[in-house]
């Protein structure tokens, strides 16, 4: 392990490799962990060099010392499609999509959890914990699986089935809340402080971050060391946003890139608390973070993975969004769906709402004028859509009933007959 420390988001204070507490002594911000860049660089010279395919191939820049604390799954490694059909539907001849849903749990989060679940190996944590719109928790389960270490989840007693299947499945102690994902959140982490279990909660834990900046060291490899104009990030916590930003600035005071992307902030209008943290920002320059209050909201959008009241990595986020001069934008929850069928149809990834809403968005920020039509855009879609059917069931229309036999099949098809 090479890393230095920790900064905090909020005051800028550090502290040491080894302080212990998740978050700032001084303030209660969140912590960052920061690395002897230089050093790693001029090791680095110029590339990874590890033959591993997965996000562990990443160590020098991970917060392990070795990666034989990774969980025996291939985490990451997801492909980067060009999605040339539907970007000439909204002019966008460069657009990319990174499809995250071919994770093991089927989420970017499982590039967080891997790395939690490293870190909680490494220092021989017993139990680990953590609170969940669903993803968070079904990649830890799925990664605790993996390592052999017991998890407790929290979720909201709404998440979607297929989530709640996939966390019971993989074994992990299952405790529905009755209320939202903030009171899982607060539950989660009284109950780990209480009896001292490694606690995974987003945002809080500041070992999700390192996992979540491997999407950016991948996009930069698979795209031959450049770097794209835009990355489109669905946006509920902001840990997301937060993490692919600290993987860009780590390319950059390593030498590996020489420049970042501008952060789209991609949120529905139903659960916008950051864009209009940022929105009351506006042209000042901040000089002082801890000046910054993140907005809290009352969250009803339908993309359940970003439904958030008090997103927990706020600063962080809007952070990344002001240092990389990128935006935040919103969309109705129909044009979440919208976008979700045309990812299916168009370019054949089949995402859950949360993850289409980086494509709704991507669309309004070229309708607004802010991303420009020759610009190269990397949409991050962050998690499958068999997560949540139900939601896709509701765009569809229910597939035509008919008696075996050819007349009824003919009857049906009469259409496509015609016209062919
Ligand atoms: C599929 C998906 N997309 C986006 C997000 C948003 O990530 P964050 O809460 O870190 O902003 C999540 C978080 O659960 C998610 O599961
Ligand atoms: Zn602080």
């Amino acid at each position: 392990m090479s890393m230095n420390g920790f900064r905090c988001f909020r005051c800028n204070a550090t502290q040491p490799a080894n302080y212990t507490g998740f978050q700032c002594p001084t303030c209660g911000g969140n912590l960052e962990i920061t690395y002897p860049y230089r050093e790693i660089g001029a090791q680095l010279q110029g590339r990874f060099t590890s033959t591993r395919e997965d996000i562990f191939r990443y160590l020098p820049l991970l917060p392990i010392t070795s990666d034989r604390y990774a969980p025996a799954l291939r985490v990451g490694h997801t492909p980067l499609y060009a999605a040339e059909r539907l970007g000439a539907a909204a002019g966008l001849p460069h657009l990319l999509l990174k499809d995250e849903g071919l994770n093991p749990s089927a989420s970017f989060k499982d590039r967080a959890s891997a790395v939690a679940i490293a870190c909680a190996r490494e220092i021989g944590a017993p139990m680990t914990a953590g609170a969940s719109t669903g993803n968070a928790g079904s990649s830890m389960a799925c990664m605790s699986a993996a390592a052999g270490i017991p998890c407790v989840i929290f979720v909201p007693e709404k998440a979607p089935v297929a989530k709640l299947t996939q966390l019971l499945i993989f074994g992990a102690r299952v405790i529905a809340v009755r209320g939202t994902y903030d009171d899982a959140f607060d539950l989660c982490m009284q109950v780990c402080e209480r009896h001292g279990w490694f606690n995974r909660n987003t945002g809080f834990n500041p070992f999700t971050r390192e996992g979540k900046k491997t999407g950016s060291f991948e996009l930069w490899e698979q795209l031959n060391g450049e770097i794209p104009d835009w990355v489109v990030v669905p946006v509920g916590d902001g840990n997301i946003l937060s993490g692919i930003w600290k993987g860009f600035r780590e390319l950059r005071e390593t030498g590996l890139a020489a420049k970042t992307p501008r952060l789209l902030c991609a949120q529905s209008e139903q659960s916008a608390a950051i864009t209009q943290t940022i929105r009351n920002i506006g042209d000042r320059a901040v000089t002082d973070w801890s000046k910054i209050t993140v907005e809290n909201v009352h969250a009803t959008t339908i993309a359940d993975s970003i439904s958030v009241d008090i997103p927990r990595d706020g600063l962080a986020a809007v952070r990344a969004v002001i240092e990389s001069n990128g935006a935040a934008v919103t969309v109705p929850d129909a044009a979440i769906l919208e976008a979700l069928s045309e990812l299916a149809r168009h370019a054949a990834v089949f995402s859950e709402p949360a993850a289409a809403t980086a494509w709704a968005c991507a669309k309004q920020a070229v309708a607004d004028g802010i991303i420009n039509k020759n610009e190269t855009v990397v949409c991050l879609l962050t998690g499958s859509g068999l997560k949540d059917v139900a939601s896709a069931r509701k765009i569809v229309q229910d597939p035509v009933l008919i008696d075996p036999n050819l007349p009824a099949a003919e009857d049906a098809l009469a259409d496509i007959i015609a016209g062919a």
